[in-house]
């Protein structure tokens, strides 16, 4: 079972980790495993602007190199530096970090919950965030 609550409080503790000197814009992500382990991941921006690495896929590096690669969720939450648990908006992934879970997840079963507080959240599928998408299976 899913606890997105907590989930989204895994994913603000995340965000106190983002590096981002350039846009000042913090995400924090938290990334359940199939087997209830749980990956955090931040923003980590880099002065030449195309290496920066969004919270999302700072997780996903976590666990697929640490040999974790089934996902059944993915919560975050983003904002301007001053705020902190409360946030004005809801970060929602990037295309890229779409494209990336996608690598790895079902799409069908891939939650992800963007959230801008505690009680405040939404919930999607991978597939309704990146419908008619190209994945591995195109390959086979
Ligand atoms: N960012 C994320 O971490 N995740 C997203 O899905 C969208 C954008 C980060 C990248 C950059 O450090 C900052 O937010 C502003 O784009």
């Amino acid at each position: 079972m899913i606890n997105e609550k907590e989930l989204i409080k895994l994913a603000i503790e995340a965000r106190k980790g983002a590096y981002t000197p350039y846009s000042k814009y913090k995400v924090g992500a938290a990334l359940l495993t199939k087997s209830g382990k749980i990956y955090k991941g931040c923003n980590i921006e880099c002065a030449a602007y195309s290496a920066c690495t969004c919270a999302e896929r700072t997780a996903l590096l976590k666990a697929v190199s640490e040999g974790d690669s089934e996902f059944v969720a993915i919560a975050v939450v983003g904002g301007t530096e001053t705020e902190t648990d409360d946030f004005s908006d809801y970060a929602s992934p990037c295309g890229v970090c779409r494209q990336y879970l996608r690598e790895f997840c079902d799409p069908k079963n891939m939650k992800v919950i963007i959230a801008k507080s505690l009680d405040d959240m939404k919930v999607f599928t991978l597939e309704e965030m990146l419908p008619m998408s190209f994945g591995p299976d195109n390959l086979k």
